[in-house]
């Protein structure tokens, strides 16, 4: 089912100069009138889409909300677990107090919030699948941060009506993903295999991920902004999952590189399996994910090879 699409909105993206949040402005701009609230800590001014408007502020300074919207979709985060984990009050912070005003700013306008939530809540799964009503024992300030905004968004909608939405990501990647210290594998391997690098896997590599391309993830926004099933959280992920070993050897194909593919101590936490359970997205938000994996790969990588021209 083609994605809906919100028209003639006043939308807010806060974090829309990062990653998902620019994806997901530019999928929306035109349409609306599209605000993006960002201070540009991991995210770009570049990334910003022509006729979108940035306010460059930080989502802990109230003044800088704009006001009269009609939809935000909550981006904005500090999104470093290990950073996180340095600096939990911090880390609440934006995370968690930003995120409460966010949502009293949006009781008073009757804003609907579609919110990033992630797997992260769930801490080291019991079973996989993982389906919404999975045990929630997070395992950082992050994901606890995370499971925080996730029951009260649930909650705002229950007490004040308010429509609230949040959306709980698997491993998102695609173009325009930084490799960075934090950021993805996918980034970090594609940036290493057009680099010539060893491509290093953390221990035996089979643990598993459940990755879902940005298409996808912006669709689910998208459906999210419409959708008269409020007041719910849902996995957005593909409902498959490959080990990080396949995922390296797929990368070295499609680079066509000559790195090899090393095997480095295991991380001391890692999950070993990740793997959504989407039916409830599937059923409520007419959630469909449409990129395979080796799709989005080349999508993604093509897109690295650009960068690297650059
Ligand atoms: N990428 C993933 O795999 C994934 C998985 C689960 C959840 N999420 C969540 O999705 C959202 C988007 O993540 P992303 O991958 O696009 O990360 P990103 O770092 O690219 O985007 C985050 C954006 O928020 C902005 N930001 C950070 N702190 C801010 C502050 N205090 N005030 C204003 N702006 C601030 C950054 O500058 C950046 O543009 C985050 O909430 C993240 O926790 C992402």
């Amino acid at each position: 089912m083609p994605a809906c699409t919100p028209t003639d909105q006043s939308i807010l993206v806060t974090g829309g100069a990062g990653f998902i949040g620019s994806h997901l402005a530019r999928a929306v701009t035109g349409d609306s009138t599209v605000h993006i609230l960002d201070n540009l800590t991991t995210g770009r001014r570049k990334n910003v889409p022509s006729g979108a408007t940035l306010h460059e502020a930080d989502i802990r300074d109230d003044a800088a909300w704009p006001q009269s919207l009609d939809l935000i979709f909550h981006e904005a985060a500090l999104v470093s677990v290990a950073e996180s984990t340095e600096n939990p009050t911090t880390s609440h912070e934006i995370n968690v107090d930003a995120t409460l005003s966010l949502l009293e700013q949006a009781r008073t306008q009757e804003t609907r919030v579609v919110l990033a939530s992630s797997a992260a809540i769930y801490g080291h799964p019991n079973e996989t699948p993982i389906s919404e009503s999975h045990s929630k024992e997070p395992t950082s300030p992050y994901g606890l941060d995370k499971l925080t905004i996730d029951h009260y968004a649930r909650l705002y909608n229950e007490l004040y009506d308010l429509e609230t939405i949040a959306l709980r990501y698997f491993n998102v990647y695609g173009p325009g993903q930084v490799a960075g210290d934090y950021s993805g594998v996918i980034s970090v391997f594609v940036d290493q295999a057009l680099s010539g690098e060893d491509i290093t896997v953390y221990g035996d590599g089979q643990q598993t991920r459940d990755f879902v391309f940005i298409d996808d993830v912006v669709q689910a926004n998208r459906n999210a902004a419409t959708t008269d099933a409020v007041g719910e959280a849902y996995n957005i992920g593909t409902g498959e999952s490959i080990t990080i070993r396949k995922l390296a050897e797929l990368i070295q194909d499609i680079t066509d590189t000559n790195s090899d593919i090393v095997h480095t101590e295991a991380r001391a936490g890692d999950i070993d399996h990740s793997e959504a359970d989407i039916s409830k997205a599937t059923e409520h938000l007419d959630y469909e994910p449409t990129v395979s994996i080796r799709e989005g790969l080349e999508q993604t990588i093509e897109w690295y090879r650009n960068q690297h021209a650059n």
